[in-house]
């Protein structure tokens, strides 16, 4: 692959926050869908994915990479440390021969958390890496400790001022040294920090107790077919044996198991056959293990399709929110909307993130009978629900109220559209291809205010 000039061509395809926020989307509930769905590529291991290409001095293409908001940001702040990137379809070109930066943006990073993800292969390339604290964190602040001992552990020096994180690896050669590092917590992220940042350093890392997420496995994957030496991603223990140098791949992003999830929802919720395809039937076993629980089959039709056949009745079922291979937290809010329509009473409990049922208040307002207690929900399944006006508080939020609304009698009315549109690609057009009534329009009157009360560090969890 030739060079190329420096551009985030594509950039503007996607909705910008304040026009997804000046949208709402209307739906017209309880029309049966039908049909087959193209589930896009996992936004999740594209976040990281275009974080490690940091790592390759020399040409990455990355495939199946989703048209969405959040991967466009994670772009951008490439493109701002002076990484040659192009965007065509789902295709992503990247050449991080030249970082003439080493500090991320704040405008960006403060609007992506993921994006904190940058700060292991920076460092392990260039010794050094300057980002500010995702909004809201303070100094020692829970959602980065864990990146950031494993960074330390690896020989780094790294001081908060400022809001900033300095990072930088002192001596001569400026390299990370490995490590045994043992997380307290199978923190995903941190794990593909530690992970990231461990392919070039001198020696062996091990991690105990990893996240086993599907998405580090992609990531490992990616790693290797750059030259990385990476054993037993998709275990509690990973180990990494640093390399001199990585070298140009071309590598396909998993499908997104959150939304192939979200449409088995859909099927489930509507009481209609739906298959679907890419996915990897095997990470999704907790999710189509609970979907059975409520009275639904999923057939595999094929390694990478399912159907689902819904039941007569939705039945009411216990969740509970771990790390992989656990339940995912991504799918809690979707399934409390399922759940919201059952015969008897579900407990739902979030294990994961503190602050991950704001939209309960939302599901109540369309009929919904859910009462939360600290961590937990307890909903009593109703006979139907109501079509309302409704606000998306975060991006798995969005997907429960767009699932209720499909379900719901009557009109139901989305607002503050960026949460949806930071991790489903086009999901209007591909539920209208299954048969569903839903349209984007322009908000009457100026509904920014009902968006900006939404806090953006309680909002963002994925
Ligand atoms: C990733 C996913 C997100 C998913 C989550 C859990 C991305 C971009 N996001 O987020 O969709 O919901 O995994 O499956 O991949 N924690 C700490 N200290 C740390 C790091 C995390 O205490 O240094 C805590 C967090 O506050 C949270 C829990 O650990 O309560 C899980 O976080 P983590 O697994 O790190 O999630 P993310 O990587 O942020």
């Amino acid at each position: 692959m030739e060079d190329r000039p420096i551009t985030t061509q594509g950039l503007k395809d996607t909705h910008t926050q304040s026009d997804a926020d000046a949208s709402v989307l209307q739906i017209w509930g309880k029309h049966p869908l039908k049909g087959h769905v193209n589930i896009s590529g996992a936004k999740n291991s594209a976040l990281t994915i275009i974080a490690a290409s940091l790592l390759c001095p020399q040409d990455c293409r990355i495939r199946n990479v989703p048209n969405l908001v959040d991967v466009k940001r994670m772009e951008q702040i490439l493109a701002a440390l002076g990484v040659k990137i192009e965007h065509h379809g789902n295709v992503l070109d990247i050449n991080a021969s030249t970082i003439s930066h080493s500090k991320a943006p704040y405008e960006i990073v403060s609007q992506l958390r993921a994006s904190f993800f940058i700060i292991g292969p920076l460092l392990a390339r260039l010794g050094v890496a300057r980002i500010p604290l995702p909004g809201g964190c303070t100094i020692g602040a829970r959602p980065v400790d864990l990146h950031v001992r494993g960074l330390q552990a690896m020989g780094a020096d790294v001081q908060i001022e400022h809001g900033i994180v300095h990072a930088y690896v002192t001596g001569g050669q400026r390299k990370l040294r490995g490590a045994k590092i043992y997380l307290d917590y199978p923190s995903v992220g941190a794990t593909e920090t530690i992970m990231m940042a461990a392919t070039l350093a001198e020696g062996e890392t091990t991690i105990e107790n990893a996240a086993q997420e599907p998405e580090v496995v992609d990531l490992a994957n990616f790693c290797q077919a750059l030259g990385a030496r990476i054993r037993g991603a998709g275990t509690n223990t990973i180990t990494i044996a640093g390399v001199p140098s990585l070298h140009s791949t071309d590598y396909a992003i998993n499908p997104d198991r959150i939304e192939a999830g979200t449409f088995l929802v859909a099927g489930a919720i509507t009481h209609s056959e739906i298959s679907l395809s890419p996915v990897v039937p095997e990470h999704l076993t907790a999710v189509i293990a609970k979907l059975q629980a409520t009275g639904a089959q999923i057939i595999t039709e094929s390694s990478d399709c399912l159907r689902i056949l819904p039941g007569d009745t939705i039945k009411a079922t216990d969740i509970e929110t771990l790390p992989y291979p656990g339940f995912p937290t991504d799918m809690q809010a979707q399934f409390m909307a399922l759940l919201t329509l059952s015969e008897g009473n579900s407990l739902i409990t979030e294990t994961v993130f503190e602050n991950r049922m704001r939209h309960v208040a939302e599901l109540n307002r369309m009929g919904a009978d859910i009462r939360i207690k600290g961590n937990h929900a307890l909903v009593r399944g109703v006979s139907m629900l109501s079509g309302a006006p409704v606000v998306a508080t975060d991006l798995r939020a969005s997907a429960a109220l767009v699932l209720a609304g499909l379900a719901a009698e009557g009109k139901t009315i989305i607002q503050c559209l960026h949460h949806l549109d930071r991790g489903y690609e086009h999901i209007e057009a591909k539920l209208l291809a299954l048969g569903a009534k839903l349209e984007r329009i322009p908000a009457v009157g100026d509904i920014s205010g009902v968006c900006l009360t939404n806090d953006p560090v309680l909002s963002e969890k994925d």
